[in-house]
């Protein structure tokens, strides 16, 4: 598309009619040009607001100041520098590409704003991006149509095109000027990921072309545009031989598509567009004409966003924004600062949390029965952090600081004047309760009393202490530094204070919380009880584990349910099936083969054998437990008969739980079996599946199979009253 200025200004009268005024008042007030000399410093502070964004009227606001800039031959570099203390950019507005979703954007449109950013790219004088902070999708973008970049060496900063994770592409240049900077093989690794780049990382891969302390980026940033003022040298793609050597020897670019194809589907089992048309597009357009290449791009893009994949992402993001805004709880109360915690027990989820609350800023006693105990708490914390500093993501220095923070005790000292104190030993009410006691004596009335259990009621706990109002379960997921979920559990006694108080704090140490009222599993185990013990009638009515893992890798979770048996361990996953069953009957029943495995010391990846046998991480059948198991091997069952066997017992639980009133909100469901158990997020959550589904057809395959395998499938009434009413789930 050609673009020359009169045009340009034509579509910007549109455009600019279309927008109201006063949001292009604000764009107006966000973005602005100063005059330091010969260079012009175009500052982005967006106006009232946390984060710089790229909105339309942004978009044409930039483009203005890129014409004047390109009129006014007193300007002879550009800086382009954001006013925000942690954001250089954060994207584009994610409510515009909803508004893409729904279609009603084309992709003429989009070019539109693409030749914004070609604009900045064919400007005569020398244009440079000084980056600090998130510097995110279209940020990123606007940072590649720059001739330079350079980049602050803070924490802070972070560079990414991330649009992969939303479902979509990056749509305003980035598959087409990231393979030309830093090469084809580095470019695919970014665009196909959405793995983000801190300022040092990002000049190694060639995406900035120098780095500088937060302090002095601006001044260094001015220095350089004026050396380059001088020279008037606009960039050109001057990748380092050695970082295409594979994509200049014959052949070596296809290599490297089939590749980044080959592990594509490998991870997403073809579940995911993005990425195979991230691949498509720059397959087709690497090395030809830019404008062709944005075209193609642009395209692309349009085609994505409409996507049920990519709504179920976007969806999904909207989620996580939302959980950034609550508080937990309905009223106004805010929850307490936590500046000193203490976990007791410091066993898989002890020493987790430890590693975890050190990380994030948080001085914590870690309290065991015995010197040896704690060493293994230490030992857990100090690999998990070994890991980081193997990954080059922590300092030698920094660590001694954070395992510094973890204070290692046999008794209760140090406990008086603590915030929050998380209870992780073994899973007993008795000697849970009996700690608690021992804490109400000792602990500041002040302190939040927190425990992890996974199936004991929170009420019954804190009935060991005199002010029952400030225990509340805190559940985290194994492992810790890992699974994102935390469950915030209210008990009938506790205070809006202590649940504002967690879950705040779960935020704050980088977790997503929910909240769940007092219930035998909450929510994860509980809607997982029924799904791994249907998957082990399923076995014994003669599906492989092999093949039952793969359809359910191939339906979209990160591990298929024999898989996650051996990998909860078989003792713990018979012990949580007791409680469910005896909390809520028969439906729950286990097979009573879960428990005759877990007798036999098969206690899953932990022991070396499970129902599968494991060794080197990789897994293996066991023809003779299966026979011994009295399992004949059998095909009759379709992928389809196991996929909705398997999820509907969870769509029906999960019904219940809504319906006991248990959670705030349906999305909460959703929340947690993503960030629980990685339930396929193209899939938008397990209820945004049954929504997709249906609950009438849901109702009417589990009528069938209730008839034919029992009463467990019986639909609650909750589900059939969706049915009957013809309504989903969600009401949008
Ligand atoms: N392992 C999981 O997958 C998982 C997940 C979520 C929640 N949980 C819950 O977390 C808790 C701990 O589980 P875990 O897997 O870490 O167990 P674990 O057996 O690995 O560790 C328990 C630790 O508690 C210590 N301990 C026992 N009695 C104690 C006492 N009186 N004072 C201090 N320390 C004591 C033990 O020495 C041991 O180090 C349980 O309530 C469990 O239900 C476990």
């Amino acid at each position: 598309m050609e673009m020359t200025k009169e045009s340009f200004k034509k579509e910007m009268a549109v455009f600019k009619a279309e927008f109201k005024e006063d949001l292009f008042s604000v764009a107006e007030k966000s973005l602005t040009l100063e005059k330091r000399g010969n260079i012009g410093i175009l500052n982005f502070d967006q106006y009232q607001e946390k984060a710089n964004k790229l909105s339309t009227p942004n978009m044409l606001r930039l483009m203005e100041l890129f014409m004047t800039i390109d009129e006014d031959k007193t300007i002879e570099a550009l800086v382009i520098i954001s006013r925000k203390p942690t954001i250089f950019i954060a994207g584009a507005d994610i409510s515009e590409i909803q508004r893409m979703a729904r279609g009603e954007v084309t992709s003429e449109t989009l070019m539109k704003l693409q030749a914004v950013f070609t604009y900045l790219e064919n400007l005569s004088i020398p244009t440079l991006a000084a980056i600090h902070g998130a510097c995110m999708g279209g940020g990123t973008e606007l940072a590649l149509a720059c001739d330079y970049r350079i980049a602050s060496d803070a924490p802070e900063t972070k560079i990414a095109l991330p649009e992969v994770l939303l479902g979509v592409l990056p749509g305003w240049g980035g598959t087409q000027r990231m393979p030309r900077l830093v090469g084809l093989e580095k470019s695919l690794d970014l665009i196909l990921t959405g793995k983000s780049l801190d300022g040092k990382r990002a000049k190694k891969v060639g995406l900035v072309d120098k780095i500088a302390p937060v302090e002095s980026l601006e001044q260094k940033a001015v220095a350089w545009a004026q050396e380059l003022a001088k020279s008037k040298k606009k960039r050109t793609y001057e990748t380092h031989f050695k970082d295409r050597l594979l994509e200049n020897v014959p052949g070596g670019k296809w290599v490297i598509f089939d590749q980044a194809k080959k592990q594509v589907m490998n991870q997403s089992k073809g579940n995911y567009p993005a990425p195979l048309k991230i691949i498509e597009v720059i397959k087709k357009t690497y090395g030809g004409d830019i404008n062709n290449g944005l075209k193609v791009e642009a395209k692309a893009f349009t085609e994505l966003v409409t996507t049920p994949e990519s709504k179920a992402l976007i969806g999904i993001f909207y989620l996580q924004e939302k959980v950034k805004k609550d508080k937990g709880i309905e009223g106004k109360i805010a929850g307490k600062e936590i500046k000193r915690a203490a976990v007791i027990g410091a066993g898989v989820m002890g020493g987790g949390i430890a590693q975890l609350f050190s990380a994030k800023g948080t001085r914590v006693r870690m309290k065991d029965i015995s010197w040896d105990a704690v060493a293994k708490g230490y030992k857990a914390a100090y690999k998990i952090f070994r890991k980081l500093l193997d990954k080059k993501r922590m300092k030698p220095n920094e660590l001694a600081n954070i395992m510094e923070r973890i204070e290692g005790t046999v008794d209760y000292s140090g406990f008086k004047d603590l915030d929050l104190v998380v209870e992780a030993v073994v899973e007993s009410l008795e000697v849970k309760k009996k700690i608690f006691s021992e804490l109400d004596s000792i602990v500041s009335s002040n302190t939040v009393l927190a425990t992890n259990t996974s199936s004991l009621s929170i009420t019954e706990i804190s009935k060991a202490v005199k002010d029952p109002k400030r225990v509340v379960g805190m559940h985290f997921f194994n492992p810790v530094d890992k699974m994102p979920l935390v469950e915030v559990i209210r008990g009938q006694e506790t205070s809006d204070e202590a649940v504002a108080t967690v879950f705040q704090y779960a935020k704050k140490v980088g977790k997503t919380p929910i909240v769940v009222k007092d219930a035998p599993g909450f929510v994860v185990n509980r809607i997982l009880g029924p799904y791994l013990n249907e998957a082990v009638y399923l076995l014994l009515e003669g599906v492989s584990p092999t093949r039952m893992d793969q359809v359910m890798e191939k339906f979209g979770m990160p591990m298929g349910p024999i898989a996650l048996l051996d990998e909860v361990g078989l003792d713990v996953a018979a012990k949580v099936s007791h409680v469910l069953h005896q909390a809520f009957g028969e439906r729950m029943k286990p097979p009573t083969a879960i428990d005759r495995v877990a007798q036999e010391g098969r206690l899953g990846k932990k022991s070396g054998k499970g129902i599968y046998l494991h060794s080197d991480g990789k897994r293996s059948e066991d023809s003779e437990l299966l026979s011994k198991l009295g399992i004949k091997s059998s095909k009759e069952i379709s992928d389809d008969e196991i996929v909705k066997r398997l999820t509907y017992v969870m769509v029906n639980e999960a019904a219940r739980i809504l319906d006991e009133g248990l959670v705030r909100e349906v999305a909460d469901i959703d929340v947690g079996m993503i960030f629980g158990t990685g339930f396929a997020p193209f899939r938008g959550g397990l209820l945004r599946y049954a929504d997709a589904v249906g609950p009438d057809s849901i109702v009417s395959d589990l009528d069938v199979l209730a008839r034919d395998h029992g009463t467990r499938f019986e639909p609650c009434q909750f589900l059939q009253q969706l049915s009957v009413e013809n309504r989903k789930f969600y009401q949008n």
